[in-house]
């Protein structure tokens, strides 16, 4: 045990990634386990507030785009589940621990989306603070959740993109379509800060998470990064962001910030946001709508897994006649 140990924490110290056959501490499987469960929950979840509005897009244009952007989330929910059960996490635990509401996802999405313009700025600001969080974790030491965070992190910039050149559109437009862009940077700015977690003081896992290099970076260092990339895009959009306090602190070389309200993330996240409910009952419904396509796709699994006995049989009788046929040649 004690080697086994040893060869975990080297692995840790030289910056090389765990597998998944390699031995780990249970503490360390079971904060990975919640982590990309809770990541991958959240991919799934965020397909709701724009998916929404997939029937109530302005144009064909739009209308695929958005399609393509719900579908990648789907994408990032399936890598992130087989990353969890590369750990020897059940898929079908992991769902009814999201259905049941015993395991978390992003209070971000617990925010209804009230005009298209909300679908530009969750691309920019939710898209955008996603990647922040998410680009050193391409660094994680967990192998399979560094490299699906690579294609995920790839993916998330087309996502901000679209809700930013969706933006500067409607900017271009008329006032009413204005209004509507700063309606919806006023109601997401604060919860996308919220995104980063609770502030480094009070994130009690935060410090193993970093000694483990599961996480490189603070949640406070993420959040300042955040704002200082997003107020230049905020100014070249035209937009305010609804904060009197936000400046230039050319000391710090960063940008201050007012007080995050702490106590309505709390509130969000244990369950009484504006759309928990909501969200988990249309993710429930949909789990339990697609309980016979689970049942077929299993069925068909197993027969082609009794087909499959037949074909590799098939195969090796080839090979052993190729090889025969090789030796015959050689006499
Ligand atoms: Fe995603
Ligand atoms: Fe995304």
């Amino acid at each position: 045990m004690p080697d086994l140990q040893r060869h975990f924490d080297r692995t840790i110290e030289q910056d090389r990634r765990v597998e998944p056959r390699d031995w780990m501490p249970d503490g360390y499987r079971a904060t990975m386990i919640r982590q990309i469960a809770q990541h991958a929950h959240s991919e799934i979840i965020g397909m709701q507030p724009e998916g929404e509005w997939i029937t109530r897009a302005p144009s064909l244009r739009r209308k695929a785009i958005l399609l393509a952007k719900v579908q990648d989330e789907a994408g990032h929910g399936l890598y992130l589940y087989s990353a969890a059960e590369t750990l020897g996490a059940d898929r079908s635990e992991l769902t009814a621990m999201l259905i049941e509401g015993r395991q978390k996802y992003s209070s971000i999405f617990n925010y209804p989306t009230l005009s298209y313009a909300d679908v530009g700025v969750i691309g920019w600001l939710v898209d955008g603070a996603a990647i922040c969080n998410q680009v050193p974790l391409c660094r994680s030491s967990y192998g399979p959740y560094a490299r699906a965070m690579i294609r995920i992190c790839k993916e998330e910039s087309f996502h901000q993109r679209q809700g930013y050149e969706l933006l500067l559109t409607m900017m271009k437009g008329t006032a009413a379509q204005r209004d509507l862009v700063q309606d919806a940077v006023n109601r997401w700015w604060w919860p996308s800060l919220m995104m980063f977690g609770p502030p480094d003081d009070a994130s009690p896992n935060s410090a193993r998470s970093m000694a483990w290099k599961i996480k490189r970076h603070t949640n406070d260092e993420l959040r300042q990064r955040f704002v200082d990339m997003t107020v230049p895009q905020a100014d070249a959009l035209g937009v305010t962001l609804p904060d009197p306090e936000l400046r230039w602190n050319a000391e710090r070389g960063h940008h201050d910030f007012g007080p995050v309200d702490w106590s309505e993330l709390k509130r969000v996240i244990s369950g009484d946001g504006p759309c928990n409910a909501r969200r988990v009952a249309v993710r429930r419904a949909a789990h339990e709508d697609g309980a016979w396509v689970r049942e077929a796709a299993a069925a068909h699994a197993r027969k082609a897994a009794g087909g499959a006995d037949v074909e590799a049989g098939l195969e090796a009788d080839v090979e052993v006649g190729i090889e025969a046929g090789v030796e015959a040649g050689r006499r």
